[in-house]
């Protein structure tokens, strides 16, 4: 292993405890929603042969709450965003329900396609992208925080509503040089650690960092609900504090960078369930 020299010096990896073996394929959520939690890797991700869902890596107790919508803190969020879901504002006069009604029907195919390349604007968008836009373009209201309580509210109900279904972002198309721009950030070390992403969560997975067990840094779960700070947490305040955690700069949520590399780690994650609200610590 050609990175664990690094890490054991600068973070103290400790110990091979490789990937319980036996890893489930799958799990159920309120024993009828199955979700996919190992997968073969796609094949534009050639340092993986398996790809697992963080759920694979949490502590027996952090699993079962997400097995049960009562149990899953997450849920709070959801219904939050319901109750904004109907809520006129703006000078058009409209809510995400007069246009899109049922977001039952209307978003379950959304969460596992995107980040996703909108022909109209021209560019890759997260769903935080095209909700902030329907909010000013459509509704003519003041868009939301990029990773604001109302937003990452919204983007759990829209992964709710899509929960299960099998994580597919384009690989090619127009979305094409995002995805390789995010895959250039994937690998590319960075801060006094010189760590990439890649270092952890393609080399190392299935060790102890500290006293976490690492995962691959997939997003299949996102928004996160996190037992150490309490809230719903979106994609890119994640990937802030890892970054972070190198100590080196870190991008801004909503920024080009972050929005590629959300579209490159999304898409190291096809093959896998939509599993957002999820739970981690
Ligand atoms: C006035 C009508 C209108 C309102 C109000 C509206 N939208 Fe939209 N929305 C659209 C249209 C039209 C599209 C397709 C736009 C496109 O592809 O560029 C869209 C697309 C979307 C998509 C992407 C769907 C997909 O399949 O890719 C999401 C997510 C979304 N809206 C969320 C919301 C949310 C959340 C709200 C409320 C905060 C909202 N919209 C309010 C008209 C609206
Ligand atoms: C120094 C090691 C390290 C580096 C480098 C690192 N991470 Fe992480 N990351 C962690 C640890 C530790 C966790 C918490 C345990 C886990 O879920 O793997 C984590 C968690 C995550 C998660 C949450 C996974 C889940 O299922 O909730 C994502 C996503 C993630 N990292 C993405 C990234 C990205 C993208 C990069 C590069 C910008 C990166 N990480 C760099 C150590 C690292």
């Amino acid at each position: 292993m050609k990175t664990i020299t690094k890490l054991t010096v600068a973070l103290a990896v400790a110990g091979t405890s490789a990937l319980a073996q036996n890893v489930e394929d799958n799990f159920m959520i309120n024993e009828e929603t199955e979700i996919t939690v190992k997968a073969d890797a796609p094949a534009h991700v050639e340092g993986l042969s398996t790809i697992y869902s963080g759920w694979a890596f949490r502590g027996e107790g952090t699993r079962i709450m997400q097995m049960d919508d009562f149990d899953n803190p997450g849920m709070i969020g959801v219904d939050n965003a319901r109750d904004d879901w109907s809520v006129v504002e703006g000078e058009a006069g409209e809510s995400c329900e007069s246009c899109h009604g049922a977001p039952e029907e209307s978003m379950a195919g959304v969460r596992a396609t995107y980040p996703k390349w909108n022909e109209d604007a021209g560019e890759v968008r997260t769903m935080e992208m095209q909700i902030n836009d329907c909010r000013e373009t459509r509704m003519q209201a003041e868009p939301w925080k990029y990773t604001g309580g109302d937003m990452v509210d919204m983007t759990a109900l829209i992964s709710y509503v899509g929960r299960g279904e099998t994580i597919n972002i384009a690989t090619d198309g127009p979305g094409a040089d995002t995805l390789k721009a995010g895959e250039e950030l994937y690998y590319t070390r960075t801060g006094q650690l010189e760590l990439a992403c890649a270092n952890c969560h393609e080399d190392n997975y299935g060790n102890m960092i500290r006293a976490d067990h690492l995962s691959q840094g997939q997003i299949n779960g996102f928004p996160v609900y996190r037992l150490k700070n309490t809230k719903l947490n979106a994609v890119h305040s994640r990937f802030r504090g890892c970054v972070r955690d190198t100590m080196a700069e870190t991008f801004a949520t909503g920024s080009p960078e972050f929005v590629a590399l959300e579209m490159y780690v999304g898409s190291r994650g096809n093959g896998l369930s939509v599993e957002g609200p999820s739970v981690r610590n």
